[in-house]
């Protein structure tokens, strides 16, 4: 039996930061509020000549470099994101023209804030089936592009940046992805999303004036699903295992806000300090939260062999999930 384990990891994000004292200038909103309700203080913002492929293979790069992996050994690439850098072709390809990852077929998965998670659990059925030997996994966002920079709602959220994980097989069953779970209720799809620009609504300007490009969302309904629905995602992977929530060792979320993450890991039991909290300083990054949270972790030496990391995501969709990984 083949199982797979991250080899590498590595992340990228733009270097312009935008603070909440900077949106106090731009939306009639206050800093404490900002930090009150979410945790977050600032984000990054990508330079105008950025493309969401540009930082995705930058992470990509770094994770390559990391696993002392060259790109010709590619097999496989997949980009979760929401803001490509154009409807087709896929983020993906674009990815691996940059990287010259020539043997890898490459595509891109839409799952929002849970895109990475998906991708992860996508690589490792991949792996595991012996059809791909190494796997890269990216999450990447230019969220300040489809933001509503007009609602004070949702603005304040969100920031852009790319993480990336490099999968390759291992024998060692005690390794790696032990389990991911992913779920999905398009019920949900009308809390947050971006209504214009597709084929519902494609562009014009009636779509452009009422800001349908851009992302709306009732964030207390995300917020209520959220809790609703990650915990009993999380103790569905722990009990795929016959594990208790006292086993895990550190929690890799995506990190919406931080208040869910907190409340999450609190009714489960598990103590905040296990908790890779970095949204404090880039928002929610949607599916490329996940990733580069595990890469600072990485960098930071949290991750000793052996330990347990529970992953957890949700994102428009809603889709939603978790995941056990065994470092
Ligand atoms: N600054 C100041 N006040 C704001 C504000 C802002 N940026 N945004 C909203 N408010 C106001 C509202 O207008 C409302 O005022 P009112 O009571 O006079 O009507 C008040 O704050 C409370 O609004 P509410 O939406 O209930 O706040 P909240 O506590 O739910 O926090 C979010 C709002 C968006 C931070 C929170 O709901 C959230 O994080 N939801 C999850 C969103 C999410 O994670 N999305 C991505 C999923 S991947």
């Amino acid at each position: 039996m083949t199982y797979s384990h991250v080899l590498g990891t590595g992340a990228y994000t733009p270097s312009r930061i935008l603070t909440n004292h900077d949106l106090e200038r731009i939306i009639d909103t206050s800093s404490d509020w900002i930090v009150e309700r979410t945790g977050i203080r600032e984000r990054r913002i990508a330079a105008d000549h950025e493309a969401t492929s540009d930082m995705a293979a930058e992470a990509a790069r770094r994770a390559l470099l990391m696993a002392q992996t060259e790109p010709a050994a590619l097999d496989m690439i997949i980009v979760g994101t929401i803001s490509p850098d154009m409807p087709m072709p896929s983020c993906a390809v674009l990815v691996q023209a940059k990287l010259g990852a020539t043997r890898a077929f490459a595509f891109d998965l839409s799952a929002a804030c849970a895109g990475s998670l998906y991708a992860l659990s996508i690589a490792d059925q991949f792996i595991r089936s012996g059809s791909a030997k190494r796997v890269l996994v990216i999450g990447a966002e230019i969220l300040s592009r489809v933001v509503d920079w007009s609602d004070r709602s949702s603005c304040i959220l969100f920031g852009d940046g790319a993480g990336a994980l490099l999968l390759g097989p291992t024998p060692d069953p005690s390794r790696g992805l032990l389990c991911a779970h992913l779920h999905s209720d398009g019920g949900g799809a009308g809390l947050l999303s971006i209504p214009g620009g597709g084929s519902r609504h494609p562009p014009s300007p009636e779509v452009l004036a009422k800001n349908m490009h851009k992302i709306a969302m009732n964030g207390r309904e995300v917020y209520k699903f959220a809790l609703r629905v990650l915990p009993e995602a999380l103790l569905e992977s722990l009990a795929a295992h016959g594990l208790k929530p006292g086993a895990i060792d550190h929690v890799i979320s995506h990190q919406a806000n931080a208040r869910i993450v907190e409340s999450v890991v609190q009714r489960l039991g598990i103590a905040r300090e296990k908790c890779w909290l970095n949204i404090e300083r880039y928002g929610n990054t949607s599916s490329a939260s996940l990733p580069i949270s595990l890469d600072e972790a990485n960098r930071a030496g949290k991750l000793k062999k052996g330990d347990l990391i529970a992953m957890m995501a949700i994102g428009a969709g809603m889709a939603w999930g978790s995941a056990l990984l065994r470092w």
